[in-house]
């Protein structure tokens, strides 16, 4: 009899393990657990005397002091647009390469500036974020990078604007979070999509409604880096996307539609899932690269968004085919469309739009794009007050067009005036977190993932985008 019910127990311990096995521990990482068939990640709670940073505005820096870490390719263009701004001082350079704290500096010179102090080594950073005659820590590291030299930056009373991708998980978007909270200092992702011409122009008719109701938008990052793999430093991208899955990359793409659809100012995302193709062209580069075997990030991958006011958001990633360079931006709307690559171009319905915009402009046809004239007309009509500001000079001092001089522009400015900025620590872990959410839906037969909430419950208490010193 004893000898019955200790086989039944032990019997029912193990289907009990098996089905939890089968259940949860199979895709349970160390960060997230399953529930109700979504994939939830941990939310840290809101330390006590953390405060919210949304609509943050520090103590007005007339005159920005700012150091550079990491002067590679990114960081050594950031420093020759940011001396074409008023009221910058550039006080130090620091990168593992003294030649490009060098290159630098004879740059500086060359435009009539004093020299940078020069700091390298892998903690060369620490001892330049220590300083304390330096307002604002820009940086341009790989990836790994980004969020230790951020973080302490912040730690040392410094604002921190990083280059894109802000974090590389989700652990990391909320250290970013808590810190810049805790500190009060600004952590600021340097997106420079959000502010190329088409994209703040539709963000601007969008907000003004003049797509209708938005009901889906599209985004992208295809870039065939064949030209690229072997510029970066020490073949850090290969090798993090060798060893990453998921759209590593999603924040050129998802950015600007974000910032369409105010996300975290009213509205948010829910939920995501991605599916992502095998690697066959990312293989082939790491076997002749690095001599890799394997690799993680599939060619092509996609991500699908949904927000909780019923918009549906596709993200892509692919920056290994043979493909044009898109950025697809879409905004689909129940009056209109607005589609950047590869064709820019808007479709309205009949009688929808003013004829104050151009004569033909109530004349549009639902099947087909808008007469080159009259989107001429609709794009000037619309022009975002920024571009009417600064349009000319971003053109001519460039960064993919003007629109990275325009993002130093509006980062300077804002610090000067002391103003929330355009992009806040918010923007720049939700943008940052598809990476790892990605990865994870991927690796799991594409299960929903529960997008986290950054601002903690606090994503309908600002009403709209908004850049100040500019629209108030
Ligand atoms: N927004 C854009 O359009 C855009 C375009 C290109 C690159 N980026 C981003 O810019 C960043 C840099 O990319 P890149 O193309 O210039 O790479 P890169 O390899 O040319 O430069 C990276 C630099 O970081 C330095 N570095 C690494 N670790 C360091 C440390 N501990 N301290 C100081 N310096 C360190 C390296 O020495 C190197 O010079 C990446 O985040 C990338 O995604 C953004």
């Amino acid at each position: 009899m004893r000898l019955n019910r200790f086989l039944t127990v032990a019997i029912l311990a193990v289907v009990g393990l098996f089905m939890l096995s089968c259940s949860g521990t199979k895709i349970s990482g160390e960060n997230y657990k399953v529930k109700n068939g979504m994939i939830v990640f941990d939310e840290p709670e809101r330390a006590p005397g953390q405060q919210t940073m949304l609509g943050y505005a520090a103590e007005p820096i007339p005159v920005v002091r700012i150091a550079f870490v990491g002067i590679g390719g990114r960081g050594a263009s950031a420093v020759e647009r940011i001396v074409h701004i008023e009221g910058v001082e550039i006080k130090a350079l620091c990168d593992l390469e003294q030649s490009r704290i060098d290159k630098s500096n004879a740059f500086l010179e060359k435009m009539g500036r004093p020299k940078a102090d020069g700091y390298t080594g892998p903690e060369g950073y620490k001892e330049l974020c220590e300083r304390d005659d330096i307002d604002l820590v820009y940086i341009a590291t790989d990836w790994v990078m980004h969020v230790p030299v951020a973080l302490y930056a912040m730690e040392n009373g410094k604002h921190a604007a990083i280059e894109v991708p802000a974090a590389i998980s989700v652990e990391e978007c909320w250290q970013l979070v808590d810190t810049s909270e805790r500190t009060r200092r600004h952590c600021m992702m340097l997106e420079n999509c959000v502010y190329d011409f088409f994209e703040l122009t539709c963000m601007n008719m969008a907000h003004q409604g003049v797509f209708g109701e938005i009901v889906h938008a599209e985004g992208a990052y295809i870039h065939n880096l064949v030209d690229n793999w072997r510029e970066y430093y020490n073949n850090w991208r290969l090798d993090f996307n060798q060893k990453h899955r998921g759209d590593v990359y999603a924040t050129h793409g998802f950015g600007p539609v974000c910032m369409a659809l105010n996300i975290h100012r009213g509205n948010k995302i829910t939920h995501l899932v991605a599916m992502d193709s095998k690697s066959v062209v990312g293989l082939e580069k790491a076997r002749d690269i690095m001599g890799a075997e394997t690799f993680a990030n599939g060619d092509h991958t996609t991500t699908l968004l949904h927000t909780i006011k019923g918009q549906t958001i596709e993200i892509q990633h692919n920056v290994y085919s043979p493909r044009p360079y898109n950025r697809l931006y879409q905004l689909t709307g129940s009056r209109g469309f607005a589609n950047k690559y590869p064709v820019e171009g808007f479709t309205f319905v009949k009688g929808w739009l003013s004829a104050d915009i151009h004569p033909s402009a109530p004349n549009t046809w639902e099947h087909g794009f808008i007469s080159k004239e009259l989107q001429s007309a609709l794009l000037d009509y619309y022009k975002h007050p920024i571009h009417k500001e600064i349009e000319e000079k971003a053109r001519k001092v460039g960064g993919h067009g003007g629109m990275d001089f325009v993002m130093d522009y509006r980062l300077i400015y804002c610090l000067q005036n002391g103003l929330p900025l355009d992009q806040d620590v918010y923007d720049a872990a939700e943008w940052s977190c598809v990476g790892e959410l990605s990865a994870v839906s991927a690796a799991n037969n594409s299960m929903p993932v529960l997008f986290p909430d950054f601002t903690r419950g606090d994503w309908d208490k600002l009403d709209g985008v908004k850049f100040y010193g500019i629209q108030e």
